[in-house]
């Protein structure tokens, strides 16, 4: 299930202590919350300076444990350049490699990383680094804030996915047999770092699925982000967006920390996305897939409103298109509705949308069961509300 490698250790390499982080270019996000705050640094080829920056930054004393959890995938393709940077700041850690896939974000996976943590005796006041997408985030997350009562951890995002959304904001989790994501905390990382370059080797499905959840922050909060991303983005465009993205999430997340209200327009899009993932059996679409196709459709449903200005769907279909995103939707408005059945008992007989104004601003809405079914099969049908 998990594989423990050896230690790995690393001693005084000549001028490795003296090294600064020199990476001028660099963006650091702070997220200023209530009680504890933390960096995102972003940058196009941080991971040599992975190691510096946790010594900097946590003041990291070189014989502290570190757990550095991650997946096969990434460190099958990352283990030379992050060992390095790890030993030119004198960091010892171990590397705990689990199978990739959202299987193991289980009750059996966070076993297998708590006997790990126990066999390095990984104490209170170690560390633990989640290298990796959402899974190995969402479930080294929630694995440092249970052991011992909660340990620090720093999260290293190598998916879009994880640099834009699930590294940012706190929720760690892991899937139980009744459902996803239902067991879990918020518990905010020490420190966020981020390489852009590190998306070099994302296969391209999770890199577009990625670029979904980028285009919906444009939606709801920046049209200047949603423009900026109608054209190829080079690396330093890329690095600016991931920025853009970390920027607007963490705003949401200091002013709704543990999600009772504007953190709600996140969910643009995923009311419908979930009901066409789970349509297809989670496998014919991946995430970002449905969430493409679920804006589409709020963006539609809030136009035949009368309350979407007219036009942003075709913009925004547009824009997904342009990402190899395809915003045609196979299901019916009665498919749709018998599926997000489950959020209208979880919000006390209401279902919640997020719609549009315009490109760029997002407000959320409660319908009764009628009202949404009318709404969605007139968008569907091309009627007027
Ligand atoms: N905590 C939150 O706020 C939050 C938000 C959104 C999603 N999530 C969770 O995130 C998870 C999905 O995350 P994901 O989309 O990143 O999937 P993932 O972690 O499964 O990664 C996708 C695939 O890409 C591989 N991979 C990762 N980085 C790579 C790289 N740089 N090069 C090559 N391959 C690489 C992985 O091994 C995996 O096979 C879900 O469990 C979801 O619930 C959490």
């Amino acid at each position: 299930m998990y594989m423990y490698m050896n230690p790995v250790f690393f001693g005084i390499i000549a001028g490795g202590s003296d090294r600064k982080v020199l990476v001028a270019s660099m963006i650091t996000q702070r997220v200023a919350l209530k009680e504890a705050g933390y960096d995102i640094c972003i940058e196009d080829g941080l991971i040599r300076d992975f190691g510096a920056l946790i010594r900097e930054r946590l003041g990291e004393p070189a014989e502290r444990e570190t757990a550095l959890v991650t997946d096969r995938n990434v460190w099958d393709r990352y283990e030379r350049a992050i060992s390095a940077s790890f030993a030119r700041a004198e960091l010892k850690f171990r590397a705990v490699v689990l199978n990739p896939g959202e299987e193991n974000k289980s009750l059996t996976g966070l076993g297998g990383l708590y006997d790990a943590f126990s066999e390095m005796q990984l104490r209170r006041d170690g560390l633990v680094v989640a290298f990796g997408g959402g899974v190995i985030g969402d479930l080294a997350g929630f694995a440092a804030a249970t052991w011992m009562r909660g340990v620090r951890y720093v999260q290293i995002p190598t998916t879009l996915l994880a640099q834009v959304d699930s590294s940012v904001g706190g929720k760690t989790a892991v899937n139980t047999n009744a459902g996803k994501n239902l067991a879990g905390v918020f518990y905010q990382p020490s420190l966020v770092l981020t390489d852009t370059a590190l998306l070099s080797t994302l296969p391209e499905r999770e890199f577009r699925s990625g670029m979904a959840e980028v285009i919906k922050y444009g939606a709801i909060r920046s049209k200047r982000l949603f423009d900026s991303l109608k054209k190829e983005l080079s690396s330093e465009a890329l690095r600016d967006c991931v920025g853009e993205c970390c920027a607007i999430k963490g705003g949401i997340a200091e002013r709704d920390e543990y999600d009772n209200g504007e953190r709600m327009l996140l969910n643009f899009g995923h009311s419908f996305g979930h009901a066409i993932e789970k349509l297809g059996g989670f496998r014919r679409y991946n995430h970002g897939e449905a969430v493409a196709m679920g804006m589409a459709l709020a963006a539609e449903t809030g136009e035949r409103m009368g309350l979407t200005a007219r036009g942003s769907a075709e913009e925004l279909r547009g824009l997904l298109s342009f990402h190899g995103l395809d915003a045609d939707c196979p299901y019916s408005p009665a498919e749709l509705s018998a599926h997000m059945e489950l959020d209208k008992k979880n919000s006390g007989g209401v279902v919640r949308l997020i719609l549009l104004t315009t490109l760029g601003n997002a407000f959320a809405m409660s319908l009764d069961p009628c009202e949404f079914s009318r709404a969605v099969g007139a968008a569907r049908e091309g009627e007027v509300f």
